[in-house]
């Protein structure tokens, strides 16, 4: 319990024990958030690689990492800024660890290459209350930091079958569930193809037009949440400008609900517009979506 923000403590607590440094990439808010969770637990974290010269528009190719960090952090996909890696930072010995709550299955991925991954639920699991960790069982240790409370230890979870407090019985029941559709719909493989699809879709669509384009980079781009501007937002700071990005911006997003189609308005760090395409949405809920765009653009070009 206590979702992804809680996993940005456990993970220093647990992890954090020999040397007491760990290296992040940073690539937007929620791996901000993980550092600073483990500066104030002392931990000393070196920032190795930032995306934040382009508003974190990409994932920095880090090619290997060396040095005597206790872990290696990465957020695999970034929710508000919409990028994902494409691959998988080489670390040597040193354990990767990597929040997966925006994508945990949906699309396979390699378990063997990190050291513990984990993922809060209520994006392609189950509604919110239940976590899920994968660590490796070396790194269970019986000796987290000074002061670590017991919840928080990962061996007190793996001691007692996840069930040391009362589990949240109704979201773990509704998580049972969630995954035999994902079985019965082609488990990590089958999802992958049907999220590549949609994304493709957008992204297709975003690419070859004249009105909007997406806010992120090639070979960086999230196959789950996909945000994009208008052509007023131009970058321009005058007040005209800036009124004229919101006038068109709050239209978007008021006229899409008012055809069904709902919570697209952007994170304020991008601006514009975000479409979240979890497992859940559909390719003709995907199809939609363009087709309201292109109505709008036709409209208001
Ligand atoms: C990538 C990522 N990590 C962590 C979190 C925080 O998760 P929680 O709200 O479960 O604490 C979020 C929430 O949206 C997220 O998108």
């Amino acid at each position: 319990q206590g979702g992804g923000s809680t996993q940005f403590a456990m993970v220093a607590e647990n992890l954090g024990i020999h040397t007491g440094k760990a290296a992040y990439i940073n690539t937007g808010v929620w791996a901000k958030k993980a550092a600073a969770e483990a500066k104030k637990l002392g931990i000393k974290v070196d920032v190795i690689a930032s995306s934040e010269d382009r508003n974190f528009s990409y994932i920095p190719k880090v090619q290997k990492v060396e040095g005597d960090y206790d872990y290696v952090y990465i957020c695999f996909n970034n929710t508000i800024m919409g990028t994902h890696y494409e691959y998988i930072p080489d670390t040597g010995n040193i354990p990767l660890v990597a929040d997966i709550s925006s994508c945990v299955l949906s699309e396979p991925i390699d378990v063997s290459k990190f050291g513990l991954l984990f993922a809060g639920a209520q994006k392609n699991l189950a509604p919110a209350g239940v976590t899920l960790v994968i660590i490796r069982e070396d790194l269970i240790t019986e000796t987290p930091l000074a002061g670590t409370p017991t919840m928080l230890s990962y061996k007190t979870h793996a001691d007692n079958g996840s069930m040391y407090n009362t589990p949240p019985c109704y979201t773990i029941y509704v998580l049972d569930k969630v995954l035999h559709w994902i079985e019965k719909n082609g488990g990590a493989e089958g999802m992958y193809r049907r999220n590549k699809e949609k994304a493709d879709y957008l992204y297709d669509f975003l690419d070859s037009s004249d009105f909007y384009h997406a806010t992120t980079e090639k070979g960086s781009r999230s196959l789950m949440n996909v945000p994009f501007l208008t052509k007023y937002s131009t970058g321009a700071s005058d007040e005209a400008s800036l009124a004229k990005e919101k006038e068109i911006n709050d239209k978007f997003v008021k006229e899409a609900a008012a055809a069904g189609l709902v919570n697209l308005k952007g994170h304020r760090l991008v601006g514009g517009m975000r479409a979240s395409i979890y497992n859940a949405m559909t390719l003709d809920g995907v199809k939609a979506l363009v087709e309201f765009m292109k109505k709008f653009a036709a409209e208001n070009a």
